[in-house]
């Protein structure tokens, strides 16, 4: 097995299950005339986003990390009416071809585009007292993800779901000497994990046309019936 056949696969399950998708295809075109890295999550990881966003019913979804809006699109696709989904870009060019994609995908009144440090936004969120989220997807900086983690961990409700995307990095996250800063974020990310009592959590290892990398997903763990 290769990157190649990884990528093979990728595209075959990604037509059959999903197939073309005006919006979610002219996002990506546009994202990459603009010269946005082509970071953005494969197909089949924004479907499953948008599944278990919905799962747990959400209403309120966080996003750490906008690109061009293509992750956004998927999870806001989730959200019922009258739900909304907070996502945090800093680089103002990125928000601004994220914020024609979301429009063009029709989802943009469900959007709140705050452009800033993710960092800052938080504390903003807390400062205003914002309603909890239900779901946070955190894919922005990743050296900084510890503290994402714990600053979302406050604004999110108990029973709610935090995913954190590039967790593995090729394998690199097992190299405890890895001078690699995302690496250790990472590696830091799990420890407060492991230290918590309050959540539940495991992280998948893939393949894909996105080479070798993963997701981890953290759950508040709900309080028992009764
Ligand atoms: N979630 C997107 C991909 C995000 S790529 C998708 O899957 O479609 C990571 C993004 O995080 C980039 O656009 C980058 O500009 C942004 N970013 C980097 N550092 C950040 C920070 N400190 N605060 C907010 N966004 C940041
Ligand atoms: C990078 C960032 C991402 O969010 C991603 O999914 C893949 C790669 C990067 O910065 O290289
Ligand atoms: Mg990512």
């Amino acid at each position: 097995m290769t990157p190649q056949t990884w990528t093979a696969v990728d595209g075959y399950l990604a037509s059959k299950l999903i197939g073309p998708d005006a919006a979610l295809d002219a996002a990506l075109a546009d994202s990459a005339a603009a010269g946005l890295p082509p970071i953005a999550v494969s197909t089949l990881q924004g479907r499953l986003l948008h599944m278990l966003a919905g799962m747990i019913s959400s209403r309120r979804i966080l996003e750490l990390g906008t690109l061009g809006g293509y992750s956004t699109i998927w999870l806001a696709r989730a959200l019922p009416p009258g739900g909304q989904l907070v996502t945090v870009e800093i680089d103002p060019k990125h928000a601004a071809i994220a914020r024609r994609n979301l429009d063009r995908a029709g989802v943009l009144d469900k959007i709140d585009l705050r452009v800033g440090p993710a960092a800052t936004v938080l504390a903003e969120l807390d400062a205003e007292g914002a309603q909890p989220f239900d779901f946070v997807f955190i894919d922005a900086d990743k050296q900084s993800t510890p503290e994402y983690f714990q600053r979302a961990m406050k604004l999110t409700r108990k029973g709610g779901v935090i995913i954190v995307d590039n967790v593995i990095r090729g394998g690199k996250v097992a190299d405890a000497a890895s001078p690699d800063a995302g690496v250790q974020g990472i590696r830091r990310f799990n420890d407060l994990v492991a230290a918590d009592s309050t959540v539940t959590a495991t992280t998948i290892q893939t393949v894909g046309s996105k080479g070798y990398d993963g997701f981890a997903m953290v759950r508040l763990t709900p309080q028992p019936a009764g």
